[in-house]
């Protein structure tokens, strides 16, 4: 059947003189030629309107049924590709589409060429609104990026990126690409391996992030170096996390962490202006908080200080009670602590409703609320207050009539994470979220601790990773003294709530790089296999520096007001880290198998 598919229809000469959509304003008055895609098709009594779509916009396609060609016009189906020869008009000024790019034009056609024939789609293209299953969309991606939400998102991204480049290029940063095929960093994820054919049994390890080459880059005299770097990391996915996913890397010699942080606003600040224009996004001034203040005043890392509703605490509070449940808590040197929800009393669905998510979610047993009235308080704890305990619960959250104190009583880091995750819920709940949708609100969360103590391996893990440099005041504490309470130069950069990058001063001392790797337990022989390199580095006149690295994913979909970075990534893994385009990841040949020297268990079969 080879004949009958026609290969070419239109010439090299057509092809050239081919005109964007986006460019027929220069072109009123003019015959063009156009390619693209049949984006909709409307019958309009003595007309048919056909909307044309390219890589550059739409453009409506007038042809009065009076023409020859209006025939075979009428047989055109969506999503077929065309070759388009007309005249560019103004529209009379009642048909002019305000809502549109250039809704102030049409092209009157005079001849068509079908270059190629759709089938009908899994899926409409053309509808701006409407719930499409996802999984749907990732298998056939190709024609989810059609639609025009995702072309401006990967435009976007583009540009994004194009402007971070530049702004890097302008601070003097040198852009290097750092290998694919590596050896692990530990950046708290399950790597991914390859296996080596010519080193039979052996592996490569992709990055999860370029950490430790932009370190040797630094030993290596670059000074001031940046990548939009690939990272891989096998964990578990959520909407904002992919296996595989982009940084904005970045690294500097002799800086100190005040700098750094000044010179990261600065560049978020022109980020985001530059890419404000529509959202109306407002500033609020950039904050700074310890780790253990975020923890213990908004019960998260990384919390959301578009609006306040602090966590306070009135264990004191409770040191008589006659309460049996705040009693055994307060045995087990627990917390009782609370919320502030201001104007609001919760009907007993709603209580029971946040109740349920402080269960399910906190992982607590149960939430206390208590509704201040004007000399009274509604609550299922009042039989068990006292006056004077009421009264200074009132003092502790300054609570007025009308407002209601939701409380938690537990272990302290237990009353802590649910009474975050409360604080975000009642803030959904009340419209507060919505209030504030435009704002914000950057933080650096810094002064976090270096170690923690992780009963499941029994022993000392990083809370970021082993190269984060200690507070020079603590480092004693390495030799002698409580390891846990040592803080480190590391900061994390949040946007409501959101963790955008983190980073940290480095340690540039090859003795105190290798103290911390013997505080993680690690023995001397695993230290060499795995760090001996970068010890080795530092022998060799390592100057101090520091760095950030951004999830660009995570900031292009802040700046496209987005909810999920699947939506700004060209071609992505669904949440369980498959390819659904691709169909990866898929057995391969025993064959391929047998040359990398790797035996698997087939499964058993009933
Ligand atoms: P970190 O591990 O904090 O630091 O990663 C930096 C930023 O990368 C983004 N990110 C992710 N984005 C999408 N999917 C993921 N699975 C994912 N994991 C992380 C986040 C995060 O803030 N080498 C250090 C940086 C440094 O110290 O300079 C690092 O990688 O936005």
């Amino acid at each position: 059947m080879i004949e009958k598919i026609s290969m070419e229809c239109f010439t090299d000469e057509e092809f050239q003189s081919r005109i964007t959509i986006k460019r027929l304003g220069e072109y009123v008055g003019k015959s063009v030629i156009l390619m693209g895609w049949i984006h909709r098709k409307r019958l309009h009594g003595q007309v048919i309107f056909l909307d044309l779509r390219d890589e550059s916009g739409f453009m409506q396609l007038v042809i009065p049924k009076t023409l020859e060609i209006a025939k075979m016009a009428e047989t055109l189906k969506e999503e077929f590709v065309l070759f388009v020869k007309g005249e560019v008009a103004q529209r009379s000024a009642e048909n002019i589409n305000p809502k549109v790019a250039l809704g102030n034009l049409e092209v009157f056609v005079s001849e068509i060429r079908v270059i190629n024939k759709s089938e009908p789609l899994p899926f409409a293209v053309n509808l701006y609104e409407g719930n499409l299953d996802e999984n749907l969309r990732m298998r056939y991606r190709y024609l989810d990026l059609r639609r025009d939400v995702m072309r401006q998102n990967i435009v976007m991204r583009h540009k994004i990126i194009k402007f971070i480049r530049d702004y890097m290029d302008n601070y003097d940063f040198v852009e290097v690409e750092t290998p694919m095929l590596t050896k692990g960093t530990p950046e708290g994820s399950r790597e991914y391996v390859v296996p080596s054919r010519i080193s039979k049994g052996q592996f490569y390890v992709l990055p999860q992030s370029p950490q430790q080459f932009k370190q040797l880059l630094m030993v290596g005299g670059l000074g001031r170096y940046f990548q939009i770097a690939r990272c891989f990391r096998d964990e578990d996915l959520r909407a904002d996390r992919q296996p595989e996913f982009t940084q904005l890397d970045i690294e500097m010699s002799y800086i100190c962490q005040e700098q750094l942080l000044q010179f990261i606003e600065s560049f978020m600040i022109s980020l985001f202006q530059k890419f404000n224009p529509e959202k109306n996004f407002k500033f609020m001034p950039f904050k700074r908080i310890s780790y253990y203040e975020a923890m213990t005043k908004y019960g998260s890392d990384k919390p959301d200080l578009r609006f306040d509703m602090p966590i306070m605490d009135a264990t004191d509070v409770f040191q008589d009670t006659t309460f049996q449940v705040f009693i055994n808590i307060l045995k087990e040197k627990g917390n009782i602590k609370g919320i502030k929800v201001e104007n609001k009393s919760f009907t007993v669905k709603e209580t029971k409703e946040l109740t349920q998510i402080a269960i399910d979610q906190g992982g607590t047993k149960g939430m206390f609320a208590i509704n201040f009235l004007e000399n009274s308080i509604k609550s299922s704890l009042a039989s068990h207050l006292k006056p004077e305990e009421i009264e200074k619960i009132k003092a502790i959250f300054d609570a007025k009539p009308g407002d209601t104190v939701l409380l938690i009583a537990d272990i302290a880091r237990v009353v802590h994470k649910t009474l975050g995750i409360l604080r975000l819920e009642v803030a959904r709940r009340l419209g507060i979220m919505e209030k504030v949708k435009n704002d914000l609100a950057f933080l650096w969360v810094i002064d976090f601790p270096l170690l923690d103590w992780s009963e499941e391996e029994n022993k000392y893990v990083t809370t970021h990773h082993p190269f984060t440099s200690p507070k020079d005041e603590d480092i004693p504490a390495l030799f002698s003294g409580d390891p846990l309470k040592i803080l480190t130069k590391a900061y994390d950069i949040v946007l409501n709530g959101s963790e955008m990058g983190g980073g940290s001063i480095r340690i540039h001392n090859q003795d105190l790089q290798h103290k911390i790797f013997e505080m993680l337990s690690l023995k001397e022989e695993d230290i060499q296999a795995r760090f001996g390199h970068i010890l080795r580095a530092f022998q060799y006149g390592a100057p101090p520096h520091g760095g950030i690295a951004f999830g660009i994913d995570r900031l292009v979909t802040v700046l496209q007001n987005g909810s999920s970075i699947r939506d700004v990534i060209a071609f992505p893994k669904n949440n369980s880290a498959r390819d659904l385009l691709m169909e990866a990841p898929s057995p391969i040949h025993e064959d391929q198998l047998k040359e990398l020297g790797i035996q698997i268990e087939k499964p058993k079969t009933e």
